[in-house]
């Protein structure tokens, strides 16, 4: 008896760990539908990949360049290449311009022990260039050639 609980919690603890993490899809690389949001993201000099696959709606004021994106919910990602995790609220807005994204609010990522919110992107020949205030970091664009699924969301949703 006593044998057979101490099997038993080894083996919670050995299969606990596992089960928190989020499943892997069943395909690896699913290839969600582009919104006009994403499109629109191409068409400024952008990667649809600064964009999860669950936007909702999307609207540009053409005159003042400002722009919104309701995404489903709040929007939890793991940011390639050095896994930084990054939340997405609800509601992004800013100013687009062709390579330069200004006055954003809505993104966030976790560095340092801190969150950060990211005020602009600015698109630099294969870069990206994130700013946090006066601070910028720069990444290859191509980690960012696909819409990422928010985590704990299925693939089909
Ligand atoms: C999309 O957003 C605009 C501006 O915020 C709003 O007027 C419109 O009702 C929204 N459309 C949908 C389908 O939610
Ligand atoms: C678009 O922006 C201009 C300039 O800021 C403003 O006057 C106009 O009301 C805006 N249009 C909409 C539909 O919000």
């Amino acid at each position: 008896m006593k044998k057979s609980v101490f099997f038993f919690s080894l083996l919670l603890f050995i299969v606990l760990p596992f089960s928190s993490q989020t499943p892997t899809p069943k395909n690896p690389n699913p290839k969600p539908p582009l919104t006009q949001a994403h499109t629109e993201l191409i068409n400024y000099g952008f990667p649809i990949g600064l964009l999860p696959a669950s936007v909702r709606n999307y609207t540009l004021n053409q005159t003042s360049s400002e722009f919104a994106v309701d995404l489903g919910g709040t929007c939890k990602i793991t940011l390639p290449p050095d896994n930084y995790l990054a939340t997405y609220s609800k509601r992004i807005t800013g100013k687009i311009d062709q390579g330069k994204i200004a006055e954003l609010d809505g993104i966030r990522v976790r560095a340092f022990f801190k969150w950060w919110s990211i005020t602009g992107i600015r698109s630099s020949e294969d870069n990206l260039v994130f700013e946090v205030g006066m601070v910028t970091a720069k990444y290859p664009a191509k980690n960012f050639d696909e819409s990422p699924f928010c985590e704990g969301q299925h693939s089909s949703s």
